[in-house]
């Protein structure tokens, strides 16, 4: 490995949900010092013992290279962004998805860190630009879009804004690699590459059962078997959540048009409370 292809020494990560957990677990295993700044005290005991079963399960599988407590000592929770390490070389938020929240705890960690820091935004879908716009210095920002679980999901979306200085969508790139991952660079737009073409096809598929064209288990049949997608569109719409998916088209249909407006269906089946897997019932039966 050259020293490009390092991770940064120390990261900091703001929010310790499912999201920042799993980035803080990805960059720890590959010797960084990680600090967790959560809120909400609860909410930091559980990203506590959720890295700490999810590291000593991949330690008794034979999947961690490195010493468990090793790892697991490279990782501490503060309460606060004022106690982030001020030498982080990245430091990547992964609040809830609210404009406002973020652009309060990124410009709070602005103020915590050195000048050569960059700072990046793990958002599904919020705009780079204007995230940034909010900094003193937009140019180091960026999206950096980790997928859920983080450890096992192979792709990051490194999103670049208006402002973002080449170099340092270089610097993220060389992140995601040394971290085993594979980046693709996407320009800031609604979306992104992910869900702006993941959506649609459930849309799509989700207008298709509307016409009767099939039913839920052929549609997905038919995208497993026949393009070779690991998951049908309608059974990945259960995983994400209906009521999720809906709220991101309703996002995408007012940026960027009405062919990602949701069908009735997929509004019906929300007010009925049918959301896929975490309901145990969507467009197929999960119980
Ligand atoms: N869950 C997913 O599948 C997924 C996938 C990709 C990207 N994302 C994005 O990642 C981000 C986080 O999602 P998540 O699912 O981890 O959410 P989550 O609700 O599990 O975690 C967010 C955490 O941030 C904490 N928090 C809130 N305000 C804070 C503050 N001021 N300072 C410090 N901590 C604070 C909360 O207490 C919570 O623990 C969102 O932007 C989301 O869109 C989520």
């Amino acid at each position: 490995m050259n020293a490009t292809q390092q991770v940064p020494a120390t990261v900091a990560v703001i929010g310790g949900g499912r999201m920042g957990a799993g980035i803080a677990q990805v960059f720890a295993v590959q010797g960084t010092h990680v600090s967790i700044a959560e809120s909400d005290s609860a909410a930091a005991e559980a990203a506590r013992s959720r890295l700490t079963d999810t590291l000593r399960k991949a330690a008794e599988r034979g999947k961690l290279a490195a010493d468990l407590d090793v790892v697991l000592d490279r990782i501490v929770v503060v309460d606060e962004i004022g106690k982030l390490p001020a030498d982080a070389g990245l430091v990547v938020e992964a609040v809830p998805e609210r404009a406002d929240l973020k652009i309060a705890v990124l410009t709070k960690a602005e103020a915590v860190v050195g000048e050569d820091a960059v700072l990046a935004s793990n958002t599904s879908s919020l705009s780079i630009g204007e995230l940034g716009a909010a900094l003193d210095a937009p140019s180091r920002f960026l999206g950096m879009h980790f997928f859920n679980p983080v450890p096992a999901s192979k792709l990051v979306e490194v999103v670049y804004g208006p402002d973002t200085a080449e170099p340092v969508v270089h610097r993220a790139q060389e992140w995601v690699r040394a971290l085993g991952k594979t980046d693709v660079v996407v320009r800031d737009s609604p979306g992104f590459a992910t869900s702006r073409l993941g959506v649609l096809l459930g849309l799509e598929a989700i207008r298709m059962l509307e016409e009767d064209v099939a039913d839920a288990k052929a549609i997905d049949t038919a995208m497993e078997l026949g393009y070779r997608h690991p998951m049908g569109p309608l059974r990945s719409t259960d995983l994400v959540g209906l009521d999720v998916r809906l709220a991101v088209a309703e996002y995408l249909q007012t940026t960027l048009g009405d062919r990602f407006a949701p069908p009735q269906l997929l509004r019906d089946k929300v007010a009925a409370g049918e959301l896929g897997r975490k309901t145990g019932r969507g467009f197929h039966d999960w119980k």
